[in-house]
């Protein structure tokens, strides 16, 4: 794809990567820690007693994330996405999402969460806080299925409850994340469509990705997003809608019966690095470019030394004007077969 097939419809002053793409999205990390050891994210095998997580005293601190937040609201960013591993295992979450809330400029306040810990006072205190929107994954519907992938004693109950704990505390949108690996869970698809269909839920279905180097990743267990709309549309009639703002993540579709909307998320067979507007923060102040990067910038020094914040703005700015990340446009067999070391999923938070 050449340069100028990759130019969104942006400002000529806004900032811009090497490839024409406006920063947009912030993705906060707050922890690398899970309970859950979802097969495809944290699998026992290389996440288990030996696995050395971050320090508790090397992550930053919310004051430091507030701050860096701050500098790339000023920078472009509208929308900022806290994540985890499990955001809300991290502790006085909502004290941070005060703080974010209050920032200029910042309109979209999210969070990515397996639901366990959502309870119904959960909920409310973190919408209280300022959170506007929730995703939730939810792999399966059986027991045995969830289990399989979860590999946690949490039931779907608890999730489902989590969900709907959610919905109850009035966040302008709650979605379910289902990663659908062929052989595991290829056979939950219709009975997810049909469990929150109506429900006034989004679904969204992502294809199993080749993120960090544990989860045995191979291209054969992908499960196309087209062939998962057309599954569902069988049965429960779909067509497109147009996104929500250039660079959305979930390609939309409706059920024609009214019955609401799913997405699905296609990095695998339909990459959309063209209008990628996403840079990462992990919970020790190292920034990504792409969700597949092998390194990552290193800002906590600069932020515990004593720089101000024209000396920080000047190295976020040449961070993302120097950009040039399409691994999902590029990834081959090679590559795959031959993998780089690549951050973990529980790192970066996807
Ligand atoms: P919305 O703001 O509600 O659209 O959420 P989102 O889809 O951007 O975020 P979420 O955390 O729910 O992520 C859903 C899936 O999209 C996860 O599997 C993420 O890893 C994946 N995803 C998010 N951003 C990117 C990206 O830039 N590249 C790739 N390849 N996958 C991404
Ligand atoms: N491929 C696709 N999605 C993944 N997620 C975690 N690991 C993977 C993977 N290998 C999803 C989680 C969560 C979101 C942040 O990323 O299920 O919903
Ligand atoms: Fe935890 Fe989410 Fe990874 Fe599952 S996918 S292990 S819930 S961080
Ligand atoms: Fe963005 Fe990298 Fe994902 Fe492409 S693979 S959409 S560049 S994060």
């Amino acid at each position: 794809m050449s340069k100028e097939e990759y130019k969104l419809n942006t400002s000529s002053t806004a900032l811009q990567d090497r490839l024409g793409r406006q920063l947009h999205d912030l993705r906060i990390s707050v922890t690398d820690r899970c309970n859950f050891r979802c097969v495809y994210c944290m699998p026992k095998e290389k996440f288990g007693r030996d696995h050395r997580f971050l320090p508790r005293d090397e992550l930053l601190h919310f004051e430091e994330i507030e701050r860096v937040a701050r500098l790339f609201a000023g920078l472009g960013v509208r929308k900022i996405r806290l994540t985890g591993g499990e955001p809300l295992v991290r502790a006085e979450l909502e004290t941070l999402i005060r703080k974010l809330r209050a920032i200029d400029g910042i309109t979209d306040l999210s969070l990515t969460s397996n639901a366990s810990l959502m309870t119904e006072a959960r909920a409310r205190s973190l919408r209280d806080a300022g959170l506007n929107r929730v995703n939730i994954s939810l792999d399966a519907l059986d027991e045995a299925t969830f289990h399989r992938i979860s590999d946690v004693n949490v039931s779907v109950d608890q999730v489902l409850q989590g969900i709907e704990h959610a919905a109850s505390a009035g966040f302008d949108s709650v979605k379910v994340n289902m990663v659908v690996k062929k052989g595991l869970n290829d056979h939950c698809v219709l009975p997810m469509a049909r469990h929150f269909h109506g429900s006034g839920k989004i679904l969204r279905f992502i294809e199993f990705m080749d993120v960090g180097n544990t989860n045995g990743w191979q291209s054969g267990q992908v499960v196309a997003a087209q062939q998962i709309v057309d599954t569902i549309s069988r049965e429960l009639p779909l067509e497109p809608v147009g996104a929500n703002y250039p660079g959305e993540v979930a390609k939309r579709w409706k059920y024609k019966d009214g019955g609401g909307e799913i997405g699905v998320i296609s990095s695998v067979t339909q990459p959309f690095c063209g209008s990628c507007s996403r840079i990462r923060l992990s919970a020790v102040g190292k920034l990504y470019t792409c969700l597949f990067a092998s390194e990552g910038t290193d800002i906590r020094e600069a932020l515990r030394s004593g720089d101000d914040d024209a000396a920080l703005l000047r190295r976020l700015r040449a961070l993302w004007s120097q950009r040039q990340d399409r691994y999902s446009e590029t990834r081959t067999q090679v590559q795959v077969l031959q993998p780089r070391s690549k951050i973990e999923m529980s790192y970066i938070g996807g």
